[in-house]
């Protein structure tokens, strides 16, 4: 089966299986006929993957679709199911009035894949809204639930790509948000966008337009431009080293994480380095935000891989950091 209509890259790749999900009962039935046992790669919306080669094992494609909520109080729980396309989800909560998720409108993906990276943007994170999940253990054939607290979030990173890896599948999704939250505007980029559109006192819909807004300007739209977003994470370094980085480049990008901490943006390192809006045969590097790498064409997996490996290379002469892929090799 060709996985290119399967990747946001639009890699050309053939699975030796593949298997859609749509019910809990389809990956019972999986798990029966022994098929766990092999190589498998659990696939959502492909928007986190590169494909560098055939893949010789299944892809489980989860295609599971619904979405509830139900309200306690002054909280809603939303219920989603791993299939269900992310932005879907945003606007669900969005036309109920249910804030919390608008930050994050337009992310690439699925909720299934929503928690193993803890996917953020935009001053919030889903760490911060995510109650429960329903996942299948591969190893068991058991389904299992898994708390706040179990995931062990942190930026871009939980149990479910480390000690977990490889085992659980995610089925559905629980967040919990609270009904009179307040609006987070303390992104420098929305609050200049809200001034500029002269909104005051905006509403989660406003908000949840202009993040939309500034990713469609900053970032390619998978479906013309082949890109998995962040190609890399932004490194968290400890503070002593960033303290001597900051004498060097006094206008480096960083956040504070804690007192031992800070984050540096990566897109600024890698615009440093000169790769911004650069082109390497069929990979370029995106030209509105260098953390970004694209399938200018025809490029092959291999291709993205080698030019993703020198700037990892060239970030470190440059700035002696050391880059992480956020994106998923295969
Ligand atoms: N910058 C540059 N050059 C660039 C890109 C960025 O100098 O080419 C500097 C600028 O100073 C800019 C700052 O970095 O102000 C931050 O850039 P941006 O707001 O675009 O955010 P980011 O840190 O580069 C992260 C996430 C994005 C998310 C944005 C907004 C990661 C790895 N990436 O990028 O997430 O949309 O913040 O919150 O944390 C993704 O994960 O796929 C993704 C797109």
């Amino acid at each position: 089966k060709s996985l290119k209509e399967f990747n946001t890259f639009g890699i050309e790749a053939i699975a030796k299986q593949y298997k859609k999900i749509e019910a809990e009962q389809d990956l019972k039935d999986l798990f029966d006929a022994g098929s766990f046992e092999g190589e498998f790669f659990v696939l959502g919306g492909g928007s986190n993957v590169l494909f560098t080669k055939d893949y010789d094992g299944l892809i489980v494609h989860i295609a599971s679709k619904g979405k509830q909520h139900f309200i306690e109080n002054d909280q809603v729980f939303v219920t989603a199911e791993g299939g269900e396309v992310w932005n879907d989800l945003v606007w669900y909560c969005i036309e109920h009035d249910f804030p919390g998720l608008e930050n994050m409108a337009l992310i690439p993906g699925t909720v299934g894949a929503s928690p193993i990276q803890n996917i953020g943007a935009y001053g919030q994170e889903l760490m911060h809204i995510f109650y429960s999940c329903r996942a299948f253990d591969t190893k068991t054939g058991e389904f299992v639930t898994f708390s706040n607290e179990d995931c062990q979030f942190s930026y871009r990173d939980s149990i479910f790509k480390r000690e977990c890896k490889g085992r659980y599948i995610i089925c559905s999704v629980t967040y919990k948000l609270d009904l009179f939250g307040q609006i987070n505007i303390s992104y420098g980029a929305i609050a200049a966008e809200l001034a500029k559109r002269g909104i005051e006192t905006p509403t989660i819909k406003d908000v949840a337009e202009v993040v939309s807004y500034i990713r469609v300007e900053k970032l390619p739209d998978p479906s013309t431009v082949g890109n998995a977003g962040s190609f890399f994470k932004n490194p968290i370094i400890p503070k002593s080293q960033f303290l001597g980085l900051e004498k060097q480049f006094p206008e480096i990008v960083h956040y504070t994480v804690d007192s031992e901490h800070e984050k540096l943006a990566a897109g600024w390192l890698i615009e440093q380095c000169g790769w911004k809006g650069k082109k390497v045969g069929e990979v370029a590097v995106w030209k509105n935000q260098a953390l970004v790498l694209t399938n200018a064409g025809k490029a092959t997996g291999n291709e993205i891989f080698a030019l993703s490996s020198t700037i990892v290379d060239d970030v470190y002469t440059h700035f002696g950091v050391q880059l992480e892929r956020e994106v998923n090799i295969l």
